[in-house]
């Protein structure tokens, strides 16, 4: 949420910030600003508004190049905003600047108390022009500095300046992160410092691109990844000062600290759009890959779950007497596909809660509880919450995240990374399969550790597993006439989805998928709730989507839903159908039948969810909408 890039270096400011904006642009696009120092001057243009309105106002030339009239110099910044506080207007655009326009702010997450910041500031004569939180560290920066050129500016650069290291600006961020609470990252840049750009966080990302005579700071590495793939990792409550010949990181009290460095393993191109028109139909089509390398070197040729870069030992997996999974949106909904699985198998209850609920309701937790929390990003505040609460009452915390670095897997005991790529469309897919699949190695790991499930029947599963990532290519070959069917659609006003058993997630997956990209009513329920309510929002025409069990497994499950189906059907409904091959039962009651490979019913979601992201998606093109980065979202959630 809100994506944040700094730089100094040698190379035109303005051009690595634009660069580094369209990458992040998925993070918030309500509004974007970039400043720059140079020639002795703090430069900020800002626009609401997309990326592009702003690069309207810095002016193309004939090439396509962005002008930036007098935004030369090598040190600046650019944001990328999702609003909360104050509309997303040119004046409550980042960066922000004190009042003598010297002091440049960029921030994401929440100031939770800059009314009272606020108050103070205009007490003592600051004149604040935006609604946002933010503009209030440009101000507690001036009062903390001095006006620039005064006697006590000079003071403080005198006394405190590159004395023993700590630079004035470093030293002033570091004070007023003292007064702010909340959630924040900051970066900050200074007219008469060029020489330097501080970024501070708390409970916010930050991480450092470490290149040859330049230094990143940026919510994540795509923001960087075209300039270097050396990335430190900065914790929390912590200020990195940003020079051309490195860094310095040291926490709120002043101490010194080492930041973690790590290697980005993919490239820039692994970022873009591969030719595909939307980053979400290449992000769709990468399922097979996706679902293989989560898979890779986790299955052992003898049938075993090898998962050996977590940090919890087998002892720690045999002491769990509960099991409680907390995340959001559709990582939630991969942590209720996982409960039916950890059940099954560990035979252990396992609870799945929204990370927003989670510490609010006191929930039973302590030494022999296993958190699993599932975040693509790692950042999601919610998420992180929840996994600091759970800590606090002693459980034992596992992620499942697919950002390397990033904030939840640090505060957890141990993780496991989904092997995704960037995903850059705003809403989740391939990050679902992802999840998906690594819940599934948990469980079966679980199982195999705490001996329920024994050598064979683990290697049994593996077995399927393996065959999974075919599967789902088979999967998508065949979902051409979904796109049509979506098209058909695109006039509707609502649509339901019914599921029972891990079809349901599946269900809430699929209404979430078109609420977001189509921007239409969409609703998932348990096929067999509909008739305690929600079946009186069935009429003639309505679309109804179910997704139909294997009738091999547990025959009386799929006989219930092809009940579910005949019950909506005799009011009106419109029945699309999805079903694995050779169900020829659902064959009359379905007005589109979708055909899915026929695999065990823990493992379908991995292909029922494909038809549903691919119906969300063309149903929104054919609405004109972008599929990329659709309204009011954000891709990495980082306030509660
Ligand atoms: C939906 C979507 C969101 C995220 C949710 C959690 O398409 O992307 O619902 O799943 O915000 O995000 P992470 O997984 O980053 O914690």
């Amino acid at each position: 949420m809100c994506g944040i890039i700094g730089y100094v270096g040698e190379q035109s400011a303005l051009e690595v910030a634009l660069g580094g904006l369209r990458r992040l642009e998925y993070r918030g696009y309500d509004s974007a600003g970039i400043a720059v120092v140079g020639a002795g001057a703090l430069k900020v243009v800002r626009r609401a508004g997309k990326l592009a309105n702003l690069e309207k106002a810095l002016a193309e030339n004939d090439e396509g190049q962005v002008v930036g009239e007098g935004m030369a110099g090598t040190t600046g910044m650019g944001h990328t905003r999702w609003a909360t506080h104050g509309g997303p207007t040119d004046v409550n655009a980042h960066p922000h600047t004190d009042c003598t326009g010297t002091i440049g702010v960029i921030h994401n997450g929440i100031i939770e108390n800059f009314t009272a910041l606020r108050a103070e500031l205009f007490a003592a004569g600051h004149e604040l022009e935006s609604e946002t939180d933010t503009e209030v560290v440009a101000h507690l920066l001036e009062a903390e500095l001095g006006r620039p050129g005064s006697a006590e500016a000079t003071a403080v650069a005198a006394s405190e300046g590159t004395e023993g290291g700590r630079h004035p600006l470093t030293e002033a961020v570091r004070r007023v992160c003292h007064r702010l609470s909340g959630a924040f990252t900051l970066v900050v840049l200074h007219r008469d410092f060029p020489e330097v750009v501080v970024g501070a966080r708390r409970n916010s990302p930050l991480v450092v691109g470490l290149g040859q005579g330049e230094t990143f700071l940026a919510s994540d590495v795509s923001a960087f990844i075209a300039h270097t793939r050396d990335a430190l990792e900065i914790g929390q409550d912590q200020i990195v000062e940003g020079r051309r010949d490195g860094v310095t990181v040291i926490d709120f009290n002043g101490e010194q600290v080492e930041g973690r460095p790590y290697h980005v393993d993919w490239d820039a191109s692994a970022a873009e759009k591969g030719g595909y028109p939307y980053f979400m139909l290449k992000e769709i089509s990468e399922q097979p890959a996706v679902l293989a390398d989560t898979l890779r070197g986790r299955l052992s040729p003898d049938g075993a779950i090898v998962l050996d870069e977590e940090r919890l030992s087998g002892e720690d997996f045999r002491d769990i007497d509960k099991v409680f999974i907390v995340a959001c949106g559709t990582a939630y909904h991969a942590g209720l596909i996982a409960k039916y699985a950890i059940e099954h198998w560990t035979r252990l209850p396992c609870e799945v809660e929204m990370a927003s609920e989670f510490r609010y309701r006191d929930p039973v937790l302590d030494r022999s509880t296993l958190v699993i929390a599932i975040s693509q990003s790692g950042e999601t505040l919610d998420t992180l919450m929840a996994v600091k609460h759970a800590r606090e009452q002693k459980a034992r915390v596992l992620a499942i995240c697919n950002t390397n670095g990033s904030t939840i897997p640090r505060e957890s005991d141990a993780v496991l990374y989904t092997r995704c790529g960037p995903e850059v469309g705003v809403a989740a897919t391939k990050t679902f399969l992802g999840q998906v699949a690594a819940c599934l190695l948990v469980g079966l790991f679980l199982a195999q550790a705490r001996g329920v499930l024994y050598g064979d029947e683990v290697g049994a599963y593996v077995e399927k597993l393996q065959k999974m990532p075919d599967l789902v290519a088979r999967t998508l070959g065949t979902v051409g006439p979904v796109r049509e069917l979506a098209r058909s659609l695109s006039g509707a006003r609502t649509v339901l989805f019914l599921g029972r058993h891990v079809g349901y997630p599946v269900a809430l997956e699929g209404a979430l998928k078109l609420k977001e990209l189509a921007y239409m009513h969409a609703e998932g329920f348990p096929a067999g709730e509909l008739k305690h309510g929600p079946i009186a929002l069935v009429e003639q025409g309505v679309p109804v989507v179910v997704v139909v069990p294997s009738p091999r497994g547990r025959a009386v499950l799929h006989d219930k839903v092809v009940s579910n189906i005949q019950e909506v059907r005799a009011r009106g409904a419109r029945t699309i159908v999805i079903a694995e091959e050779g169900d020829h039962l659902v064959e009359p009651f379905a007005d589109h039948l979708i055909r899915v490979p026929a695999t065990s019913s823990l493992f379908s979601p991995l292909v029922t969810t494909i038809p549903l992201q691919v119906f969300a998606c063309e149903l929104a093109l054919a609405r004109g909408l972008d599929v990329d980065q659709p309204r009011n979202l954000a891709k990495s959630v980082t306030v509660e």
